[in-house]
């Protein structure tokens, strides 16, 4: 049933199952045990909400929450979110005192961090300030390297007693590829660095979703999935891993138009379809800017309708596409399922990300703010 507000208002939800995170977070932590928990609740939750998949998620049993953004960390504050929550990269000094003020736990790889963020604690009249360092071990984004590693972690202790070292990470460029060897020597090269430090900082952790299902030697303390929490797999050759996970978002729309158009009619912008056949048109009002990429025009039976796979006609438009229904009885206000189940059947992100060579990720990061969320539980 759509919810009362989207029925007023319009026909396109994403339905958000909140015991769906819960359940992917318990999964994750049966296999992840001893280590603990920390789910990555950055772009809004990985298009799910930030604040619902952060309650749900620490309802789940996770011990902490990651984030991108200072801002989103303080969204997460401001809703009452009292979890330890992890920027994962250095953030511009502008941000800081806001990181200090809702006591976010910042990442620092550079000299340059370390002082501002000293400044920003000593502003603030606090000591003892939790700070953690990202080390570059191969993926080659963001990080103190390898060689720096060493006179970094000196340069936050001699920071003491403003700042205190809680912790030290790196980031697995390939952890969703369980065969390729250069998780394991990003775990050489972290090993080495942990080797060379005066002490083991209180938590080590290397591990995103492909390290934490597929990849022991990376869970350290704790693990960081994202992905995973959300019942959506890192890459195809992680599906074994993730069988026991449950999608949560399903992206629900209802046929807006019906009509009949006759072989030999083109349809949409380009009128790059033409039908073979007479055929029923379903209008269905979501498009690209509700987050179902144009590109998806003409795939083959990807939406439920009717409890039975469509295909997309023509080019996805702006607010609107249409599907054929060749000659079943399709009415005004039948539900249409993009994303999740519908007879059985179910449609999944990972699908779109096939047909568009992308990941699930940017599937559900892709579903736009125009579409109304709602939360089941
Ligand atoms: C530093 C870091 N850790 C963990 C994650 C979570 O990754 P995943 O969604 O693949 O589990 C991300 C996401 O990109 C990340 O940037």
């Amino acid at each position: 049933m759509f919810s009362e507000s989207s029925r007023d208002s319009r026909w396109v939800e994403a339905r958000v199952d909140l015991a769906a995170i819960r359940h992917n977070v318990g999964v994750i932590r049966r296999i992840v045990a001893p280590a603990a928990v920390w789910a990555v609740v950055k772009a809004d939750g990985y298009g799910h909400g930030a604040v619902p998949a952060a309650r749900a998620v620490m309802a789940g049993g996770a011990e902490g929450l990651c984030v991108a953004l200072a801002q989103e960390g303080v969204e997460l504050r401001d809703a009452g979110i009292d979890a330890p929550i992890l920027l994962l990269s250095e953030q511009p000094a502008s941000q800081l005192d806001a990181v200090v003020t809702h006591r976010l736990i910042p990442t620092l790889y550079s000299i340059g961090a370390v002082r501002a963020m000293t400044d920003a604690v000593q502003r603030s009249g606090r000591s003892g300030y939790p700070v953690q360092i990202k080390v570059d071990t191969g993926m080659n984004r963001v990080g103190v390297s390898t060689g720096g590693a060493v006179d970094l972690v000196r340069a936050v202790e001699a920071a003491s007693p403003t700042l205190r070292l809680a912790g030290i990470f790196t980031h697995l460029a390939v952890s969703d590829e369980p065969d390729n060897p250069f998780t394991s020597e990003q775990v050489a090269s972290f090993e080495d660095v942990l080797a060379r430090l005066p002490n083991r900082p209180p938590v080590v952790h290397a591990a995103n979703s492909g390290g934490a299902l597929a990849h022991p030697a990376t869970r350290y303390d704790l693990v960081r999935p994202g992905i995973t929490v959300y019942g959506i797999e890192p890459g195809s050759t992680l599906r074994e891993h993730c069988a026991d996970l449950r999608p949560a978002l399903s992206l629900v729309s209802r046929v807006s138009f019906v009509k009949r158009v006759r072989a030999g009619d083109s349809i949409s912008y380009g009128l790059k379809h033409t039908f073979a056949r007479d055929t029923t048109v379903a209008t269905v009002p979501i498009g690209y800017a509700d987050g179902v990429p144009r590109r998806l025009g003409n795939a083959a039976g990807l939406v439920l309708l009717g409890g039975r796979r469509r295909d997309i006609a023509g080019m996805v438009t702006m607010d609107q596409l249409m599907l054929d229904c060749g000659d079943d009885a399709v009415q005004i206000g039948d539900e249409v399922v993009l994303v999740g189940e519908q007879g059985g059947d179910r449609v999944r992100a990972e699908e779109w990300a096939e047909q568009l060579g992308t990941i699930g990720y940017e599937i559900v990061c892709g579903i736009s703010k125009r579409v109304r969320r709602v939360y089941l539980d």
